[in-house]
């Protein structure tokens, strides 16, 4: 069948298209497109290629794994190829049964035979590395390269202080060890805060830094990135009896003090496949690196023998990537939002994309310094990134694919909302409406943040509620909301009578409060949930409170000269007075500090210690929570310390509080203290 030039044209671009995409990210570890449409272009000109087998040419970027190695590295031969897996795209237990029947198929198995056993393994989102031990001492290191040939990074793998430099215990002639070399997402965050607050690029992921690490020809450099490493499989092998499974073979690599990831398991059958398929897939984000997916391998080695190759990738294995969590998108348009505080967030309307398990059509901007940085325009393709719950958020731009004419985004200089002036203050990230309550947008949040759970706790004041109250002008301040009757509430949308009288005993119901619910309820800036409560408790009174100076205020705990003068400019703010004397008559009430304090402070008395990585929050935000309890939270462990928080990672504090014989939690157990 003669081939169209259409099709021909296509397979042309398609070639030269990837070839500039794989030399961006292998040899310049600039990647401009995710991987997933990387992806998608390869998978098109492969089925293209299968189809019309003539098309295919020797440079064709099918034919060959990788990009060449960087010149200035020296070229690696690899005794043994490093090979690549065959990625299964229907992920689903049909995959795992396809995988698991094929495997018996051609083990020759027959139907009443035992379930094949699988070492179930996670996909590392890094770069191949082969580690090479002669007589247990680190000798080189390479990278895949095109799988034949890869680069010696022998020097900035010895940056990597998760590779051993030598083995433990009776070491083999020659082992060559392969695996991934990674950058966990705290290193990762951590490397790119130092970055911005140097004014220095930052990094779009932690696979590209990790990539760009290891071909830093600079190993000082190479140092300041930190990266990881996890052992996977096996190279050469000389003098050393190769354990009988692959299982077996990472226990091995494991004793020998080489870092093996704990999270695999040893599956029966296509069932256990799956199994491990939904716990991973469960844990993904709390995890702290990223994969892309799961990898199953035949366990015995023998078996992996008889099953041998077909053409690069081995019989025996199978990768299940997850969904991508970076795509490609446009830009439509980009639009302010107005916070409770008055800060101005660009948001990025966005041509809808499905992306990390949904379709998204909004991503924020955070302000007006990111999109300045960014410089994300109007037009512009996008690369979008949603990791499980985290909001979707704008990587970067697609300079390539700019459209002429466009321009770089201008922040409004009155607020789009009421029309106040926006300022942003010289130094500060953030620009803000100075409309105060006066602008919807603000008042709609503060009434919002008034009614929540940790504020007044006003119940069903859901968001279009406080829509329709504000937007009917019904509430103004949150002092208004205490005039609101069930008559006038029954009129608005849904809303029959039974629910408005349902709204009415919330609210009758809200005025017995607390004074550090009612301090946090006010939305005084620099005033969240532990600071209201330090202030309720030194002060014991709204009066007392109201009344101090910011020399006085700086005298409770925690409180500096900003919190101070944030707290002071509230209340010497004559309408913020008369919403507060409004709120009282109108019987917001609360008991006496003392008693307060006894209830509400369930862990006085109680000193903590926090360490390693929590997944749930920061150690910081833990710390905040637990001083808001009553608790003290200190650096280090001693006999007086109550209970010590262990998260991943843990190191020597753990090791003392066991030690001493001090309590330890983890966050499950932390968890339960702050819900209680
Ligand atoms: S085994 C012959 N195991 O995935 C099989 N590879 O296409 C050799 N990868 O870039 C690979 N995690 O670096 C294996 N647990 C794992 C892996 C893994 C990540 C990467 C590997 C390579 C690609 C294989």
């Amino acid at each position: 069948m003669a081939i169209s030039n259409e099709v021909q044209a296509r397979a042309a671009w398609l070639r030269e298209q990837l070839h500039g995409h794989s030399y961006r990210y292998y040899v310049l570890d600039d990647p401009e497109i995710p991987d997933a449409e990387y992806d998608r272009l390869f998978r098109e000109l492969q089925e293209l290629e299968a189809a019309h087998p003539e098309l295919i040419t020797l440079d064709s970027p099918t034919r060959r794994v990788g990009g060449q190695p960087l010149e200035a590295f020296t070229p690696v031969r690899h005794r043994m190829p490093m090979l690549s897996i065959r990625t299964e795209t229907d992920i689903g237990p049909g995959g795992a049964q396809a995988f698991d029947a094929q495997v018996r198929r051609e083990l020759g198995l027959s139907a009443d035979a035992p379930p094949v056993e699988y070492a179930c393994e996670l996909k590392f989102d890094g770069l191949a590395l082969t580690l090479r031990y002669e007589q247990g001492v680190l000798v080189q290191a390479a990278t895949r390269g095109d799988g034949e040939t890869g680069e010696d990074v022998t020097r900035n793998v010895r940056t990597i202080k998760t590779a051993p430099l030598r083995l433990r215990g009776v070491a083999p002639a020659v082992l060559e060890v392969r695996g991934e070399a990674y950058m966990s997402r705290p290193d990762f965050e951590r490397y790119n805060a130092r970055q911005r607050a140097a004014g220095l690029p930052t990094l779009v992921n932690p696979r590209n830094g990790a990539a760009g690490s290891i071909r830093q020809l600079d190993p000082n450099l190479a140092a300041k990135r930190p990266l990881s490493f996890f052992a996977y499989g096996l190279g050469e092998v000389q003098g050393w009896t190769v354990p009988a499974t692959q299982s077996a073979v990472l226990d091995a690599l494991a004793a020998l003090g080489l870092p093996v990831c704990g999270e695999r398991a040893v599956a029966q059958g296509a069932e256990g496949l799956i199994t491990f398929h939904r716990a991973i897939a469960a844990k993904r984000e709390a995890l702290p690196f990223d994969i892309d997916g799961v990898v199953y391998k035949v366990n015995r080695l023998d078996w992996q023998q008889q099953l041998g190759f077909r053409t690069r990738e081995p019989r025996w294995a199978v990768a299940h990537k997850f969904p991508a969590q970076e795509e490609l998108t446009v830009v439509e348009a980009i639009e302010v939002q107005v916070g409770r505080t008055g800060a101005i967030t660009p948001v990025a309307r966005l041509k809808p994309v499905f992306v990390g398990g949904v379709t998204v059509t909004n991503a924020t901007l955070h302000n007006a310094g990111e999109v300045a940085r960014k410089d994300v325009r109007v037009g512009d393709t996008v690369i979008v990134r949603r990791a499980g719950d985290v909001i979707p958020e704008v990587v970067g731009v697609v300079l390539e694919r700019r459209p002429t004419g466009s321009q770089p985004f201008v922040l409004p200089a009155t607020c789009p909302v009421c029309g106040s002036r926006v300022v942003r203050p010289e130094g500060e990230a953030v620009a803000r409406c100075i409309g105060g309550l006066y602008c919807r947008a603000q008042l709609q949040e503060a009434i919002r943040h008034f009614a929540s759970r940790r504020a007044l706790d006003i119940e069903g004041l859901g968001d279009k509620l406080v829509e329709q109250l504000v937007g009917r002008e019904l509430v103004r301040n949150p002092a208004d909301l205490y005039g609101l009757d069930a008559a006038t509430l029954a009129e608005l949308e849904r809303m029959g009578s039974r629910s408005a009288a349902k709204r009415v005993e919330a609210l009758e119901r809200s005025k017995n409060t607390t004074l550090a619910r009612f301090l946090y309820a006010l939305g005084i800036r620099e005033v969240g949930e532990a600071t209201a409560l330090t202030l309720a408790g030194h002060f014991g009174a709204l009066e007392a409170l109201m009344g101090a100076n910011e020399e006085r205020l700086q005298q409770a705990p925690d409180v500096g000269p900003v919190v101070a003068a944030a707290i002071r400019a509230f209340f010497q703010e004559p309408h913020n007075q008369q919403v507060i004397a409004r709120l009282r008559a109108a019987g917001v009430h609360w008991p006496e500090t003392e008693v307060q304090r006894a209830a509400e402070q369930p862990l006085a008395g109680k000193t903590f210690v926090l360490t390693g990585t929590l997944e749930s929050m920061t150690r910081d935000q833990a710390a905040d929570r637990l001083r808001a309890l009553g608790a003290k939270v200190s650096g280090s462990v001693s006999k007086k310390t109550d209970y010590v928080v262990a998260g991943r990672e843990a190191g020597s504090k753990l090791d003392k509080a066991r030690e001493l014989g001090v309590t330890v939690l983890d966050e499950a157990g932390l968890q339960a203290l702050l819900e209680r």
